[in-house]
C-alpha cells in the first residue's frame, strides 16, 4: 500500500506546474475511506502565491472530506537524483501537523527517494519539534 502511494506521488510530480523552480514535486494521500488523493505544486509569476505539492493534495482532500482522516501522505520529487529524499517546507509541516491534531489520529508521512528508499515518518508532529499550535491561541 505504501508502495502504491509512493507511485502515485511520482505521476503527480509529472503533472505539475514549476515553470519558475522547475522542481516537480508530487504527493499522493490516503483517506481512511481508502480514497487516494494526489497534489502537485502549483507555481505562480507572483512567487508567493505558488503552492506545495503536499498542502495541494491536503486542501483538496479537506475539502472534499472535511472530517475525514489523512492515514498517510507521501512526497516525491522523481528528479532529485540518489538516496536523499526531499522533504517538506516549513508551511507544509505546520499543515500537516493541523490535520493530525484535527483528525486525533497520527498521520504518517513518506518521503521517497529516486533510488526507492523511503524515510517513513511515524506522524507529522514528529517533523515539527516546538511547533506552534492552537493551545498558543486561548491563553
Ligand atoms: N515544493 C513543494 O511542492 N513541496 C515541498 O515540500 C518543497 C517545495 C515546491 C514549491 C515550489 O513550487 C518548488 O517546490 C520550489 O520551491
Amino acid at each position: 500500500m505504501d508502495r502504491e502511494l509512493v507511485e502515485r506521488a511520482i505521476a503527480a510530480a509529472s503533472r505539475a506546474y514549476a515553470p519558475y523552480s522547475r522542481l516537480l514535486v508530487g504527493a499522493a494521500l490516503r483517506m481512511g475511506s481508502g480514497t487516494v488523493v494526489e497534489g502537485n505544486n502549483q507555481e505562480n509569476a507572483s512567487f508567493p502565491a505558488g503552492i506545495c505539492a503536499e498542502r495541494t493534495a491536503l486542501h483538496h482532500a479537506m475539502a472534499m472530506d472535511p472530517k475525514g482522516v489523512v492515514q498517510c501522505i507521501a512526497v516525491a520529487v522523481p528528479q532529485v537524483k540518489g538516496d536523499a529524499p526531499v522533504s517538506p517546507c516549513g508551511i507544509c509541516r505546520q499543515a500537516l501537523l493541523e490535520q493530525e491534531t484535527r483528525q486525533g489520529a497520527p498521520l504518517r508521512v513518506l518521503l521517497a527517494a529516486s533510488s526507492g528508499a523511503v524515510i517513513e515518518i511515524e506522524r507529522a508532529a514528529d517533523l515539527l519539534p516546538l511547533h506552534f499550535d492552537a493551545s498558543f491561541l486561548s491563553k
